[in-house]
């Protein structure tokens, strides 16, 4: 079955090789992007829809999400935004709503959250644990999470229960937590902050699950300055996230390394942080990646389109570069090289904007821009 999507007015591919056509046509053949050329030329297909103009991307690659939960912590931003400071201890609140939910409800949560995701113009998205904090708990936070995307992250290092000892906590999450996770899982994160885990504390962590199998990611930096972008690049992890604080030492890391500066504008939205200065890591040669991060405590919001704005606006990055973030970042960022881009024989996974350009998305923020959203070649949105 293959479609053919004629009249496009930009068409921003984010390949190196192919950059960004005017008056474009592409044909999906199956879940496959199968030719691409002037509108003109285009060849014949099964069926045929006329884009009249709009501007198209690659679907949006969200590498960081948590989205296994139940409960929301309105009340805790509404203090927030009265003055009080974010921290780490909030996440418990969210541990005990979720260990109280039945699978239902959190599946039911999860469809709704994955279903605003794909609104907003997400065709692929990563998903971690950590609000279940036992075995049991993190076992199914997993097995609910996979039945949605493949990218499953186990961070049962997110913060120690009150119930448990820390070094036993710690000693699960290495040993029987892991091994229990680690066949519903992708990746391996921890939580590298005060309040939460120490760098050697995370070091262990990671290390396990490298050994088990898993590849690793570490959320660093978040809440102030630390060893944790260091732990990361010095760990070859695919993505260090948050980033907030960062010394020109981690700009150093994250340049030189293989590991991609993950930038959570949204969090930084919703905990009245500082933003990092995106600017300085593009001009040092770090690969940068944008996520939504949508969890209820620190940001919950599933809009990549506002994260791009918020960049752009906030973090010094050229509409372009704000793009290229959430798509290709986010494809290197989980170390994809199937999606992220609109190329032959890549996944055919497009966004559609009611906008003629990209530039719209930070020129026009909180506006409903995404029109139609392509997902294996099958319309979705
Ligand atoms: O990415 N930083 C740690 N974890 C989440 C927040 C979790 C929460 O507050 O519930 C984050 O910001
Ligand atoms: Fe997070």
């Amino acid at each position: 079955m293959s479609v053919l999507l004629t009249n496009i007015g930009l068409l921003a591919t984010q390949d190196p090789e192919l950059g960004e056509l005017t008056d474009a046509a592409i044909v999906l053949s199956d879940d496959r992007t199968a030719w691409i050329g002037p509108s003109a030329r285009a060849p014949a297909a099964d069926e045929q829809a006329d884009l009249d103009g709009r501007a198209v991307l690659p679907g949006f690659v969200d590498s960081h999400a948590h989205l296994v939960f139940a409960g929301d912590r309105a009340a805790e931003f509404a203090a927030r935004m009265a003055g009080t400071r974010y921290v780490a201890g909030g996440i418990q609140t969210t541990v005990a709503a979720t260990r109280a939910a039945s699978d239902d409800l959190l599946r039911a949560n999860l469809a709704r959250l994955a279903r605003e995701l794909l609104v907003a113009g997400v065709t692929t998205f990563e998903c971690k644990s950590g609000y279940g904090l036992d075995v049991p708990q993190e076992q199914r936070s997993l097995r609910l999470a996979s039945e949605f995307t493949p990218e499953t992250t186990f961070l049962g290092a997110h913060v120690v229960p009150p119930e448990v000892a820390r070094e036993d906590y710690l000693a699960s999450v290495c040993g029987p937590m892991l091994a229990a996770c680690a066949p519903h899982a992708r990746w391996i994160d921890a939580f590298c902050e005060d309040g939460a885990f120490s760098v050697d504390e995370c070091r262990l962590v990671l290390q396990a699950g490298l050994a088990a199998g898993l590849g690793a990611r570490l959320h660093a930096n978040q809440l102030g300055p630390g060893p944790g972008v260091g732990l990361a690049v010095e760990l070859g992890a695919a993505s260090a996230d948050h980033c907030t604080y960062l010394t020109s030492a981690d700009v150093d890391d994250l340049a030189t390394g293989s590991t991609v500066a993950t930038l959570l504008p949204l969090v930084e939205f919703s905990t009245r942080s500082p933003y990092p200065d995106a600017r300085t890591l593009l001009d040092a040669g770090a690969a940068v990646a944008i996520a939504t991060d949508c969890n209820p405590g620190s940001g919950y919001s599933t809009s990549m389109p506002l994260a791009i704005a918020l960049a752009v606006r906030e973090m010094r990055m050229t509409p372009r570069e704000a793009v290229y973030a959430a798509t290709m970042g986010g494809a290197a960022a989980l170390r994809r090289d199937d999606i992220g881009r609109i190329a032959v024989g890549q996944r055919a996974d497009l966004t559609v904007l009611e906008a003629p350009s990209y530039i719209h998305l930070a020129y026009r923020p909180g506006v409903p821009l995404i029109a139609q959203v392509w997902r294996s070649g099958v319309r979705v949105v």
